[in-house]
């Protein structure tokens, strides 16, 4: 069975196009980067309009199919920006309805999830899903994905993409800040923003930006906001891993691109007896490959869509979502 998932809840627009062994056949993304400031949902939107039927188009033909050889569609149905996703879902109907196949609208986050599962190889991982938007730690317990912390304001990404604006390093600024954190040595002084299993960044960022007035260096700035902030996420990472008692622990989301919050994570997993396990970069950031994975799950799980059933959902929260595909 042939799956094309589009991905469209962000600044990304994605079709990725699966198999039912999760072979990955195309996997094409295209990032809108606004030309100033941040992320306009409007513009961005705009963006995945005039990109979106070239990029299937182009997945198609990357993947060595024909559109008639698809079996189902997938998209993303939330959480996002709406306008975003509903370029995403007006996509994925009319090509369903064109094609005249089913369709499944899934949950972002959970695919997220399933993406690692299924092309790492761990077998039931706590997730730290680390991303612009979103900041998880999430396990699977009795039939769903359960949230066992999570940002109380933004999630970490936007802090960094946020920080980097502030700091005249342009747009998506995760890369930009990991790079200059490598020339960074010292340590400076930053707030620690743990709350049980939760965690907060908006004092941090604050925090960072009145060091930069300060006349510290930038790489020192960087340096120590990783520092502090992936220690966070590792803590809380951990104590649910020790809660419930598993000892993989899975990285997805566009931070997990980072290589220092690999080795944190990594590192706190060995000393734990466990293990670390994060998929290729292109399937940790927004991509419709992970999208389509995870309506093949639901499909073949018997999970079936009418049209009327796919509108999006901005606020669509990962621990709604029944977990058919699983024991
Ligand atoms: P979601 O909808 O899941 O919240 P998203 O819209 O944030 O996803 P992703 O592609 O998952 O999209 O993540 C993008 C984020 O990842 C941006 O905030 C970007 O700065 C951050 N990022 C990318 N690469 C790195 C990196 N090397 N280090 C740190 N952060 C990074
Ligand atoms: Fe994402």
């Amino acid at each position: 069975m042939i799956t094309l998932g589009i991905e469209g809840t962000a600044h990304t627009l994605g079709v990725g196009i699966v198999d039912s062994e999760a072979n990955v056949l195309a996997n094409v993304i295209d990032m809108f980067r606004p030309p100033q400031g941040g992320l306009h949902p409007r513009e961005a939107a705009n963006h995945h309009a005039d990109v979106v039927s070239g990029t299937i188009v182009k997945a198609v033909s990357n993947a060595g199919i024909s559109l008639k050889d698809v079996d189902l569609v997938s998209f993303s149905m939330g959480p996002g920006l709406g306008p975003c996703l509903r370029v995403a879902g007006t996509a994925a109907r009319s090509l369903a309805v064109a094609l005249g196949k089913p369709i499944v609208g899934v949950n972002h986050c959970i695919a997220h999830i399933e993406i690692g599962n299924a092309l790492t190889g761990c077998t039931d991982p706590c997730l730290l899903y680390a991303s612009g938007g979103n900041t998880q730690v999430i396990a699977y317990s009795d039939q769903r994905y359960r949230i066992f912390g999570e940002t109380q304001d933004v999630g970490v990404g936007n802090m960094l993409d946020k920080l980097g604006r502030d700091l005249g390093l342009g747009f998506y600024a995760g890369p930009t800040i990991e790079k200059l954190a490598k020339d960074g040595d010292k340590l400076l002084d930053l707030p620690y923003s743990v709350k049980g299993m939760d965690v907060s960044f908006s004092g941090i960022l604050t925090a960072a930006m009145s060091l930069k007035d300060k006349g510290c260096r930038l790489e020192d700035i960087c340096f120590s906001v990783q520092e502090t902030v992936f220690s966070m996420l590792t803590e809380v990472t951990e104590r649910a891993m020790a809660h419930i008692g598993k000892d993989e622990v899975l990285l997805g989301g566009g931070v997990a691109q980072n290589t220092r919050l690999r080795e944190m994570v990594d590192a706190m997993a060995r000393e734990r007896g466990g293990r670390s396990y994060v998929p290729d970069r292109q399937f940790c950031r927004d991509n419709g490959a992970m999208i389509a994975w995870l309506g093949n799950l639901m499909y073949n799980s018997g999970v079936r869509m009418e049209v009327d059933d796919t509108e999006v959902r901005q606020r669509f929260r990962t621990d709604e979502v029944p977990v058919t595909w699983r024991n």
